[in-house]
């Protein structure tokens, strides 16, 4: 089984941007988190990163014939991609949407996710843990 997490926008800064919000651990550390997760699971797993909205539809598009599942936090394309879901719709692959933040209980303008339409399931506000909890729920529904 293969998956692959695919972070959006400003991921990139985690432990360096808003902590009080998004928590201390690094970007470094929410990939070692990921990585060890999946060694453990028996799980192949690739993780990307861009702030890029067309390199992100690029890579889900790669997964098409190449990946089982999909872990997705788009970062802020979350409430304004119609891009991203498109592809995950084109791709057929089960998807789960991730926040790190409990995106619901923040501004309204985080309250509409575009990509949610797309996914399987929405983890939102168990900080990164919740990439952890996406991959278990992949697992247990392709097998
Ligand atoms: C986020 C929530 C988004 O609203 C925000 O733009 C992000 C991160 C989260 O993980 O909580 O960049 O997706």
């Amino acid at each position: 089984m293969k998956i692959v997490v695919i972070n959006g926008s400003n991921l990139n800064m985690l432990g360096i941007r808003e902590p009080d919000i998004y928590g201390k651990e690094t970007y470094s550390d929410l990939v070692e988190k990921i990585e060890n997760h999946c060694k453990n699971e028996g799980i192949k797993v690739e993780i990307y990163q861009s702030n890029h909205e067309g390199d992100l539809v690029d890579r889900i598009q790669q997964c098409y014939g190449n990946a089982d599942g999909i872990v997705i936090n788009p970062g802020a394309y979350t409430h304004t991609s119609i891009a991203l879901p498109d592809a995950i719709k084109a791709v057929g692959i089960k998807a789960v949407e991730v926040h790190i933040s409990d995106v619901d209980s923040r501004e309204d303008f985080r309250k509409i996710s575009y990509v949610r339409s797309a996914c399987i399931r929405t983890i939102s506000g168990h900080g990164t843990d919740g990439y952890v909890e996406a991959i278990d729920f992949l697992k247990e529904q392709i097998g």
